[in-house]
């Protein structure tokens, strides 16, 4: 299941240095499902040939408004009536001014007129050209017709200046429009997750740990982004990127992850503890490297404080989502751990399955039963995961409320 699948796309390309981040853009939403349709204004024609574009989206360029290769020689009119959304990227600041007032002397700006679909306009110009009073007049204006404006991003631009006014990255502006369509099943509610391994220092350069890569927490906290959650992700050591629109605290040992949980915790609709956390800490870290030379080691281990029961033990607890990996018996552990912990739903997996893996197969236990889901990838479980907390989250906080 790809985020776009069964989208249709124009995306709309005009005259500036960015329109080479176009030709990634229009590879990324292809891979996301996307079935995309370029336009590639006179200007945008300038930076990147129609070709790159007709080869990464499989289909033809569109450029001019009398193009005969439709019937009826309306391009301006078909390409956008069976389109999902027009995406404009780099959209110039003359391109944005023509939206405003309604021109339509061009392909792009005709079709744009000529839409009955959403329109997302992703700005990229020059500092002072993104200042200047007439583009904030002309933004101010596309914000209230009704279009979406993305970005744009601070930083050094083309002609060596540095500020407001850079083109998002594509992958950035991919995710803005996935997002776009993913529906808003946490719109208002703030999301606190865990995820990855916790690392229980020994010494300056050993420490006790274990393989959580952190992919199935990552992908929970983008899908609450994309649902329209505020994500908070309190994540142990993992080599992976914060998902956009994820605000990511670091941490390494477990007390660091519960204090961590513990300071964004005041506002929190649903807490999902993906985390693996070591149930146990050495009861002292050396100060040096510890040298072979002392011969045998002993570590004295002593237990971790749990932050899922610990949270869902609180008056004002979350809807709590903990999960339970098991090396067998799945059924009776997952749904153990659920009732000895106090959790709302527990997502069920064997080690063997899912850890370190970008798949996995889970079983969702909830007061209603086991509903097992079948094994696909970490993006699409999350999915399905979301889905399901989200429609037993009213409920739940209409019942804590009311208490
Ligand atoms: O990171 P990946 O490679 O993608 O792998 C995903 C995963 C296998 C780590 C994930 O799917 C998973 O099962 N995570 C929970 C692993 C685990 O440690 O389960 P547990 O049975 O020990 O803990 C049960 C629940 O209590 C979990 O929600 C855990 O986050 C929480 N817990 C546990 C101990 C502790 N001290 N504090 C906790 O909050």
């Amino acid at each position: 299941m790809n985020p776009l699948e069964g989208k249709k796309l124009i995306v709309a390309v005009t005259g500036g240095v960015a329109a080479y981040k176009a030709a990634e853009l229009v590879r990324l939403l292809g891979k996301a499902g996307a079935d995309v349709h370029v336009v590639l204004t006179r200007g945008g024609a300038r930076f990147v040939t129609a070709v790159t574009f007709q080869a990464l989206s499989g289909n033809p360029v569109w450029e001019d408004l009398w193009d005969a290769r439709m019937p009826n020689n309306m391009a301006h009119i078909d390409l956008s009536r069976d389109a999902d959304a027009i995406v404009i990227a780099p959209a110039s600041a003359d391109v944005i001014a023509k939206l405003v007032h309604g021109l339509a002397d061009d392909l792009l700006t005709t079709m744009c007129l000529a839409r009955d679909c959403p329109l997302l306009v992703a700005p990229a110009m020059n500092r002072q050209m993104w200042e200047h009073p007439a583009t904030r007049r002309n933004v101010a204006c596309l914000n209230a017709d009704g279009a979406v404006v993305l970005g744009p991003d601070a930083g050094e631009q083309a002609c060596g200046e540095t500020g407001l006014g850079r083109l998002l990255e594509p992958e950035a502006l991919c995710e803005q429009v996935i997002g776009f369509f993913a529906p808003k099943l946490l719109a208002g509610r703030k999301v606190v997750l865990t995820a990855g391994p916790t690392f229980e220092a020994i010494d300056p350069v050993r420490g006790i740990t274990n393989i959580s890569s952190g992919k199935m927490g990552y992908a929970l906290a983008l899908a609450c982004a994309r649902a329209g959650a505020q994500v908070e992700l309190v994540s142990g050591p993992t080599g992976l990127a914060a998902p956009a629109g994820v605000h990511r605290t670091a941490v390494n040992s477990a007390l660091q992850m519960r204090d961590a949980v513990l300071a964004v915790l005041p506002g929190t609709d649903v807490f999902v503890g993906v985390a693996a956390v070591a149930d146990y800490a050495p009861a002292s870290v050396a100060e040096h490297k510890i040298k072979k030379t002392q011969g045998e080691m002993v570590v004295t281990l002593t237990p971790n404080p749990d932050i899922i029961a610990e949270v869902a033990a609180r008056d004002d607890a979350p809807f709590c989502v903990g999960f339970a990996a098991e090396s067998q018996d799945l059924d009776r552990y997952a749904e153990g751990k659920r009732q000895a912990k106090k959790l709302q739903l527990v997502v069920g997996n064997l080690v063997q399955d899912g850890m370190g893996r970008d798949d996995n197969q889970i079983i969702l236990y909830d007061a209603a039963g086991r509903h097992p889901l079948p094994r696909a990838h970490k993006s699409v479980l999350a999915q399905l995961i979301v889905e399901h907390f989200a429609s037993l989250l009213a409920a739940y906080l209409e019942a804590r409320t009311g208490v």
